[in-house]
């Protein structure tokens, strides 16, 4: 046998390199752009690292603002310009109909890896016949509740709204006494962006107030179970929420949760692995629930979102680009993505894998919560999603704020929408 040395290994090793995976002259770098929200960018090198060494190529993350609002700011500029040194872009499930025109269609790449995702999902990225993007992971919030806290006091999870009211007020006030000084009944996010308007869509709707504007095409948001869904929100802030919640987005509300600093917490699944992390205060204290409904006998309303990954039509190299997505949509990234970062799977198949089970069990439980979820009105709304949301939130957050009640913000904002609107969508 050979015992090949310095020089004359190499040359062994790229040869054996390239009969394996091409001529390295071609391999590239890509470069994907994706908010930073819990572990996901830190989790990024550990997930392409499959696809990376069987190929060649590298990526490079770009991580963007948490908030979607800003990303969609940034990525909207970045594509009317044409943007050549972003190949792959992290869209929300809200963006498809806005940027479709940016993208590369999907649909014969992913002809055998998209019917194994759930239909739904991948309608939702489907515009006129284009598959625009690919799922990587879909979302639906749940109700965290600190189960120490709920036993102590011989509590159980709140089934509506006002009940969720009275116990976090209750057992705020009673481990005040105790000392707990910095302890908050419900944290959530009040901050003026599209997520604010995923929190108030799920009060007004299971407040029996509609969907904002409903699937086809009519403004429904003026109306009394909307306006009593709000005044409810405004009761919150400042007696069992800070006052800090209307500047909160996701990882704040997990801040103030995650050190042990919340009875309850409004926030989508990625905040279940996290919260029973080695370094949580919370870890093994808590349960999870569907959110409050307004009445008993109304449903829970749970907002759906969702994450994709889309190729810029302007990328110079789209093929290891789809190569890419195929990749990160495809059941061995999402199933790492599910054991490391707690995301829900948009793969069937993969809600019955032991292993995701075993270590985050909310991904089995909240099979059902996501075909359920109630969807934001981008798809009605066509190219004025974006508007239509700014101008909602606004108008939550005004109310939230004191800037005028309810059903003065919400009259206001029906007029607006209208005139948006137009003739039609
Ligand atoms: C989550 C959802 C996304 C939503 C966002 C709002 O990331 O997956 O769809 O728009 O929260 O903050």
């Amino acid at each position: 046998m050979t015992i090949l040395k310095g020089r004359a290994l190499r040359a062994t090793a790229t040869a054996v390199m390239l009969a394996v995976f091409g001529a390295p002259a071609m391999a590239v770098e890509l470069f994907y752009v994706s908010g930073a929200v819990g572990n996901a960018v830190e989790n990024f090198k550990t997930l392409v690292k499959p696809w990376e060494e069987a190929t060649g190529n590298t990526v490079t993350l770009v991580p963007m603002p948490a908030s979607t609002t800003d990303q969609f700011g940034q990525y909207r500029l970045w594509l009317a310009a044409g943007a050549t040194d972003i190949d792959l872009y992290q869209t929300d499930v809200i963006w498809a109909p806005q940027l479709a025109d940016h993208f590369v269609d999907l649909t014969e790449a992913a002809k055998d890896l998209a019917p194994t995702h759930f239909p739904s999902i991948i309608a939702s990225q489907t515009v006129n016949g284009k598959l625009v993007a690919l799922p990587i992971f879909t979302d639906a919030p749940a109700l965290y509740y600190r189960k120490d806290l709920l036993d102590k006091y011989g509590k159980t999870p709140p089934k509506t709204w006002a009940e969720l009211t009275e116990t976090a007020q209750f057992i705020q006030d009673a481990e005040r006494k105790e000392g707990k000084t910095d302890l908050w009944g419900f944290v959530w996010q009040g901050n003026a962006y599209e997520g604010l308007t995923a929190d108030a869509l799920e009060w007004i709707k299971s407040y029996g107030g509609g969907q904002i504007v409903e699937p086809d095409g009519t403004i429904s948001v003026n109306n009394p179970n909307a306006v009593a869904a709000l005044e409810m929100a405004k009761s919150w802030v400042g007696t069992i929420s800070p006052e800090g919640v209307l500047a909160y987005q996701e990882e704040e509300s997990r801040g103030v949760w995650q050190t042990g600093n919340a009875v309850f917490m409004r926030n989508w699944p990625y905040a279940y692995g996290l919260g029973n992390g080695e370094d949580s205060a919370v870890k093994g204290l808590f349960g999870v629930t569907t959110l409050p409904v307004g009445k008993e006998g109304d449903t829970s309303a749970a907002t759906l979102g969702g994450w994709n990954v889309a190729v810029s039509k302007y990328s110079t190299k789209q093929e290891a680009a789809i190569s890419l997505a195929l990749y990160l949509a495809g059941p061995e990234a999402q199933k790492q993505r599910a054991i490391a970062e707690s995301n829900l799977p948009t793969i069937v198949a993969l809600y019955d894998d032991p292993d995701i089970a075993a270590a985050q069990p909310i991904i089995p439980q909240w099979k059902d919560v996501f075909l359920n979820a109630v969807p934001r009105p981008s798809a009605p709304t066509l190219g004025k999603y974006n508007e239509v949301s700014a101008k909602f939130w606004s108008a939550v957050h005004d109310t939230l704020s004191g800037n005028g009640t309810a059903a003065e913000n919400l009259e206001l904002l029906e007029a607006d929408l209208t005139d948006l609107k137009g003739s039609g969508w």
